[in-house]
C-alpha cells in the first residue's frame, strides 16, 4: 500500500456528461434485445434495456452513442468508477502471468494479500481470516456454513426487508418473495425473518426496535439453537434503511452474550460506498464475521467472508472453497481497488457525495410532498415516494412514481435504481468518481422528472 495521497484530478477516457442522441432504447439496442429475447430466458431481466458498448468514471456509453449518467454503478459494484484505470492495469498485467490454478490446488500471492487487506479493513483489530468465492449470495453461504460448524447449532436469523441474494439458502433469507423466490421452493429450513429498524415506518427509537428483535429471537428461537444473526448494517434492496440509532450496537451485544455469531452482510454498504470501508464502523460494530462482494474487486466477480480467526477455522479442510474463488485476475483487480482508496482518498468522496447529493434531496422534498423519506449515508443514499397527502400519516407507498420517475431519468439520460419492499424507493448509488457538476445534473433532472409526474 502506498503512501501517498494523488491530488491530481482523475483522467477519463469518456467525457463525463449526459448525451442523449436517440429515442431510449435506440436503434441498435432494440436490435441487440431482439436477439436477446430469443436466447436469454425471461426471468433474467434488465432495469433499461439500452446496450453498452463503453463504460467509464460515472458514465455508460450505448451502443448507439447516448451518455448515461450512472447513479446505480452496477448496483455499488463499480465504486472505484467504471474502467478505473489502475483496476484495469492490474487484471491486464495478472492476465498475462496467471489466469487460474485453483488455491485449492496450487496456491498465489494475490489471494493471500487481498486476505491480508480485508484483515486489515474489516473492523476490530482481532486476528481475521478469510475465504474468497464468487458472489455476494455465496459468501452468505459460506458465513451461514461456518457459523453452524462453529456454534454447533441449527438456526439462522435475518431481519425484516433483507435481501441476500437468489441461491436456494439465500431466497429463504430474503423478505420479499416476489420475484426473487415465487415458485422457486421448497426452500432451506430453519431461517428466521426477525422484525428490524426502519425508523421512517416504525417510529421506534433504537432500543425499542432491539427490544423488539431480540424479543422475537429469544421467544420464536431460543438463543441456544440460533447460530447466527445476518444483517445488513444500511439494507440495499430493502430501501437504503439506517436504522435507529443504538439498535444495530444493542442486537450485536445481544449476540455476543449469547455466543449467536453476528455477521455484517456488508456486500452492498461495504468497500467505501458509505465514506467508511464498511458501513459498520458508522454504528460502532465489530461483526464477528463480515460479507464482501460487489466493490471489492471494481467490477470483476469476487466476494469474501472474512472473521474472527477461531470461528473462520472451524471449517474443516476441504470444507471451504470453489473452482474459481479467489480467482487470480479478479484478486488481482481487488488489490488494486484497495491501493486506489487510499492512494486517492476515496473514503472522503463518500462523505462529499452525500454533501452535495443529500441537502439537494431534501430540497426535492420540500417541493414535492410524495417524497415521504430521504435518507442514507456517504454514496448510498435514496428518496422513499409516498402517495400525495400520507407522507407524515399512512406513508401509502408510491411505486408507480418511482417508476414513472425512473424512465423519465432515463430518456434524459440518467441511470436511476429502484428498491424497496414495495418498490417505492429510489436509490442512489453512484461510483465515488461522481463529480459535483453530475450530481447538481442529475438532481435537475430529477427535479423535472417530478414536476412532470
Ligand atoms: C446485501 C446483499 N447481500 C447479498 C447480495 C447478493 O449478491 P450477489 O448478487 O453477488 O449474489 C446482494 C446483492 O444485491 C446484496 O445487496
Amino acid at each position: 500500500m502506498t503512501d501517498t495521497v494523488s491530488t491530481a484530478a482523475p483522467v477519463f477516457s469518456v467525457a463525463q456528461e449526459r448525451r442523449i442522441v436517440t429515442a431510449i432504447p435506440g436503434p441498435k439496442s432494440q436490435e441487440l434485445h431482439a436477439r436477446r429475447l430469443a436466447v436469454v430466458p425471461g426471468g433474467v431481466s434488465s432495469t433499461l434495456p439500452v446496450y453498452i458498448a463503453k463504460a467509464n468514471g460515472a458514465v455508460l456509453v450505448d451502443v448507439d452513442g447516448n451518455q448515461f449518467v450512472d447513479f446505480g454503478a452496477g448496483i455499488g459494484v463499480t465504486t472505484v468508477g467504471h474502467t478505473e484505470t489502475a483496476v484495469v492495469e492490474a487484471a491486464a498485467s495478472q492476465l498475462q502471468d496467471v489466469i487460474h490454478t485453483l488455491f485449492t490446488i496450487t496456491p498465489y500471492e494475490e489471494y493471500v494479500r487481498v486476505a491480508e487487506l480485508l484483515a486489515e479493513h474489516t473492523p476490530g483489530d482481532h486476528a481475521k481470516k478469510t475465504v474468497l468465492v464468487n458472489s455476494g449470495a455465496e459468501a452468505v453461504e459460506n458465513g451461514v456454513k461456518i457459523a453452524r460448524k462453529h456454534t454447533g447449532r441449527r438456526a439462522v436469523a435475518v431481519l425484516d426487508h433483507a435481501y441476500h441474494g437468489r441461491t436456494n439458502l439465500t431466497m429463504a433469507m430474503n423478505f420479499k418473495a416476489m420475484p426473487y423466490a415465487t415458485g422457486f421452493g421448497p426452500f432451506a429450513g430453519d431461517v428466521y425473518h426477525a422484525p428490524s429498524s426502519y425508523p421512517y415506518r416504525d417510529g421506534l427509537s433504537g432500543a425499542e426496535a432491539a427490544a423488539r428483535t431480540i424479543g422475537y429471537l429469544e421467544k420464536v428461537i431460543g438463543a441456544s439453537d440460533l447460530a447466527c444473526l445476518v444483517v445488513e448494517p444500511i439494507q440495499g434492496e430493502g430501501g437504503f434503511m439506517v436504522p435507529a440509532d443504538g439498535y444495530l450496537p444493542a442486537l450485536q451485544e445481544w449476540c455476543t452474550a449469547n455466543g449467536v455469531v453476528f455477521i455484517a452482510d456488508e456486500i452492498q454498504s461495504g468497500m467505501a460506498r458509505t465514506g467508511a470501508y464498511y458501513a459498520s464502523e458508522h454504528f460502532g460494530l465489530v461483526p464477528d464475521l463480515v460479507l464482501s462482494a460487489k466493490g471489492i474487486a471494481g467490477g470483476l466477480p469476487l466476494a469474501a467472508v472474512t472473521g474472527r480467526a477461531e470461528i473462520m477455522d472451524s471449517a474443516q479442510p476441504g470444507g471451504l472453497g470453489g473452482t474459481f474463488g479467489g480467482n487470480p485476475v479478479a484478486a488481482a483487480a481487488a488489490i488494486a481497488v484497495f491501493e486506489e482508496i487510499e492512494k486517492s482518498s476515496l473514503l472522503g468522496e463518500g462523505a462529499r457525495i452525500e454533501r452535495a447529493l443529500k441537502p439537494a434531496l431534501f430540497e426535492l422534498q420540500k417541493k414535492y410532498d410524495i417524497i415521504g423519506d430521504v435518507r442514507g449515508i456517504g454514496a448510498m443514499l435514496a428518496i422513499e415516494l409516498v402517495q400525495p397527502g400520507t407522507a407524515s400519516t399512512t406513508k401509502e407507498p408510491n411505486a408507480a412514481a418511482v417508476s414513472a420517475i425512473a424512465a423519465y431519468a432515463a430518456e434524459q439520460g440518467l441511470l436511476v435504481l429502484t428498491a424497496g419492499t414495495w418498490g417505492n424507493v429510489l436509490r442512489f448509488l453512484p461510483s465515488l468518481a461522481v463529480s459535483d457538476e453530475l450530481i447538481a445534473d442529475a438532481v435537475s433532472v430529477l427535479d423535472d422528472a417530478f414536476a412532470a409526474l
